[in-house]
């Protein structure tokens, strides 16, 4: 192992990141105001579902913080790489059930095709991507899908330590984990990403609060 790749892998692991994104920051930061698009949702409900799911996209951090620390120090970054393809969506999928919620992740640029947005989460996106471009600050939202489900989305802007795979390849990305991101995800678009951008939203749909 080289010196540089020992450095980025202890930069690595004092962020814990990697593919699951820090979310307790950007959600603290906006936290006080929450726009509130349908008023059909109780000012009572909307305070839980936003409480319910902050904690929820917190929860699903922690269990990949906890797993990639492991990987990256008995083994190194590619396997942080190779243990994201293989695991995000089982581990969201888990935690989801066990909540009785589905978590979500998506974007506008997306590195797993699986990770598409539907409907009602590209209207959040656009909303964010238009704030962002009118340099208004993104705020998380509650709101019920068309089908009358209660969602919680939150933006996930980019953090620097989130460039050594989602900014500029081989001046950011180091070519051996480009090459490897290539491999796994052919259709990846989620590069060139530079630092406070919008890299995607947090979408949590609640499955037994819905008052339909
Ligand atoms: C070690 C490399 C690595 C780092 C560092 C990293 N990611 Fe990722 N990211 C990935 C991989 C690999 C995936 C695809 C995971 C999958 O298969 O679902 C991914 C997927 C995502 C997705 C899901 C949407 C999509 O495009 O499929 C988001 C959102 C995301 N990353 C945000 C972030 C943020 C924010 C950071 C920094 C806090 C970050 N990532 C840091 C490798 C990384």
């Amino acid at each position: 192992m080289t010196m540089k790749q020992i450095l980025w892998i202890i930069a690595l692991i004092l962020t814990f990141n990697a593919c699951q994104n820090e979310t307790k920051q950007e959600i603290k930061a906006t936290s006080e105001k929450t726009q509130e698009e349908h008023v059909s949702i109780s000012d009572f409900d909307h305070k839980a579902y936003k409480m319910k799911g902050k904690i929820i996209a917190q929860n699903t951090f922690k269990v990949f913080k906890s797993n990639i620390q492991r990987i990256a120090l008995e083994k190194g970054l590619t396997d942080v790489v190779n243990f994201c393809h293989d695991n995000a969506e089982k581990i969201v999928d888990s935690l989801s059930k066990t909540q009785h919620v589905v978590i979500k992740r998506t974007s506008h640029k997306l590195r797993n095709d699986n990770n598409q947005p539907d409907a009602d989460s590209k209207v959040v996106l656009d909303k964010y991507l238009q704030l962002q471009a009118e340099q208004k600050p993104l705020e998380p939202v509650v709101k019920k899908d068309t089908d009358g489900y209660v969602h919680f989305y939150a933006p996930i802007q980019l953090k620097k330590e989130c460039l050594k795979c989602h900014g500029e390849p081989e001046k950011e990305i180091h070519e051996d984990i480009y090459k490897l991101i290539q491999s796994k995800y052919p259709h990846d678009k989620a590069t060139g990403f530079k630092e406070g951008e919008l890299r995607g939203i947090w979408d949590i749909k609640f499955l037994d609060m819905a008052d339909k």
